[in-house]
C-alpha cells in the first residue's frame, strides 16, 4: 500500500497520462509531453484508439477546457477566475501534469508572499562564505519552470500585494528574468507558461492591475450547470476520496448525494427547486467542493461510527456545519429552511429529525 497521503496528478495518473502519450501521433506544442488534443482527453475524458478508458476529471463544458489548453500554446498565461470551490486549484495541477509531467512547480499566494518568493532568494550559509554564485542562488518554482521549459503554478494570485504580483509583468512578458547580483539572466526555455488562480469572493484581495491582466486569457469556471451534472461531480469524487482513504464503507447512495445537492443549490439560488418558495441566503459560498466534503464527512462517520451506510443522521452535522457559518444570520437562514422545506417533504422526515437533534 502507499504510504504518500496525496500524491500529485502525475503520480495518481500516471498510467492515463502513458497510455495517452503513448497513442498520441498529433502535433506537440515545443517541449509538451503530449499534443493539446491529448491534454483534453486527459483532463475531459475519453476512449483511446486501443480501447484505453481515460476517467474525466473535469466535469463541464469541453470547449471551456480547450481554450485553456489553447492558451497555454501562446506568449499569453492562463489565469482560473471563479467563486470558490469550482475546481480552479484541480483544473491547474492536471494542466500542468497533462503538459509537461509536473504538477509541483507551485507558489502559493498569500499576503505574505514577497518578490524572493517569484523571483530567487539565497542561500546565506553560502553567500556569506563564498559570495554570490549559482550554488548560493535558491530558485523559485517560477525560476525553474522557465529554465526547464515547464507549467509553472500560481495558487490565489490576487491574494498577492500588488506590488509584488508586478513582478509577474516583466517575467511573463519578456520571458526572462534577470540576476543582477551574478550579471546573467534566466531566460525561458520553450514550453515554459503559468497558470493562475484567483478567487471572486476573497475579501480583501488585491486586484490584478490591468498591465498584469494583458498578460494573462481569463478563463472563467462556472458552478455546475445543472443539478444532475452536480451530482455526478459530487459522487464521483467522493468514490474516488473513499478509496484513497480506504474508508471501509459502501458509497454513499444516490438519493443522498441528490439531497445534499439538492438543498445546497435552492439555497445558493434563493429559492426551492420549483421556484414557489423564496429563501433567504447564507452568507457561505456553498460550492461543490463543500457538498463533497459534507457527504465525504458522512461516509467517514458511517463507516467508523455506523454500520457502513451513510444515513441523514451521518450528514446532518457537516450539512449544518457547512451552512451556518455566521452563528446569528445564517442560523436563522437555515431554521427557516429546516422548517419550511425539509419539513415539507414527505421524503425528507429523516432528515428533518436528524436536523432537529442538534438544535
Ligand atoms: N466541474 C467539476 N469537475 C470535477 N471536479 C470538480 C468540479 N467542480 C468542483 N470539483 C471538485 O471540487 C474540489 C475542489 O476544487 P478546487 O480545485 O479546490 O476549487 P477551487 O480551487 O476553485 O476553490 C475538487 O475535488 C474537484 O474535484
Ligand atoms: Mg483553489
Amino acid at each position: 500500500m502507499n504510504q504518500i497521503l496525496r500524491q500529485h496528478a502525475e503520480q495518481s495518473f500516471a498510467e492515463e497520462l502513458d497510455a495517452l502519450k503513448q497513442s498520441d501521433n498529433r502535433q506537440r506544442p515545443p517541449n509538451w509531453a503530449m499534443s493539446p488534443w491529448a491534454v483534453a482527453t486527459y483532463l475531459l475524458g475519453g476512449r483511446l484508439d486501443n480501447g484505453f478508458e481515460v476517467s474525466p476529471k473535469y466535469i463541464g463544458s469541453r470547449r471551456l477546457i480547450e481554450t485553456a489548453i489553447a492558451t497555454l500554446t501562446t506568449d499569453r498565461a492562463l489565469l482560473l477566475f471563479g467563486v470558490p470551490g469550482t475546481a480552479k486549484s484541480w483544473v491547474s495541477e492536471h494542466l500542468a501534469a497533462a503538459v509537461c509531467g509536473d504538477s509541483t512547480l507551485l507558489i502559493q499566494g498569500t499576503a505574505g508572499t514577497s518578490e524572493e518568493q517569484l523571483r530567487y532568494g539565497w542561500n546565506y550559509a553560502e553567500l556569506l562564505s563564498k559570495g554570490p554564485s549559482t550554488q548560493a542562488l535558491v530558485q523559485s518554482p517560477l525560476m525553474r519552470a522557465m529554465e526547464q521549459g515547464k507549467i509553472a503554478r500560481v495558487e490565489e494570485l490576487t491574494r498577492i500585494p500588488a506590488d509584488v504580483q508586478d513582478t509577474l509583468i516583466t517575467l511573463l512578458s519578456e520571458k526572462s528574468l534577470p540576476v543582477p547580483e551574478l550579471g546573467t539572466e534566466i531566460q525561458a526555455v520553450r514550453g515554459f507558461n503559468a497558470i493562475a488562480t484567483a478567487n471572486n469572493r476573497d475579501k480583501g484581495i488585491n486586484e490584478l492591475s490591468s498591465a498584469l491582466k494583458r498578460r494573462f486569457n481569463t478563463v472563467v469556471l462556472p458552478l455546475p450547470s445543472s443539478a444532475d451534472e452536480e451530482v455526478a461531480i459530487v459522487s464521483k469524487r467522493v468514490a474516488e476520496l473513499g478509496r484513497a482513504l480506504d474508508l471501509p464503507a459502501e458509497p454513499p447512495a444516490l438519493k443522498e448525494v441528490q439531497r445534499v445537492v439538492r438543498i445546497f443549490r435552492e439555497l445558493r439560488n434563493g429559492q426551492t427547486e420549483d421556484g414557489k418558495t423564496k429563501l433567504k441566503a447564507p452568507s457561505a459560498t456553498l460550492s461543490t467542493a463543500e457538498a463533497i466534503s459534507v457527504i465525504n464527512n458522512g461516509v467517514a462517520l458511517a463507516a467508523h461510527f455506523g454500520d457502513g451506510v451513510m444515513r441523514a443522521g451521518d450528514i446532518a452535522s457537516s450539512l449544518i456545519g457547512a451552512i451556518v457559518k455566521d452563528p446569528v444570520q445564517d442560523a436563522l437562514v437555515w431554521r427557516e429552511y429546516q422548517e419550511t422545506v425539509i419539513k415539507e417533504r414527505g421524503d425528507w422526515k429523516d432528515l428533518y429529525r436528524a436536523c432537529r437533534d442538534h438544535d
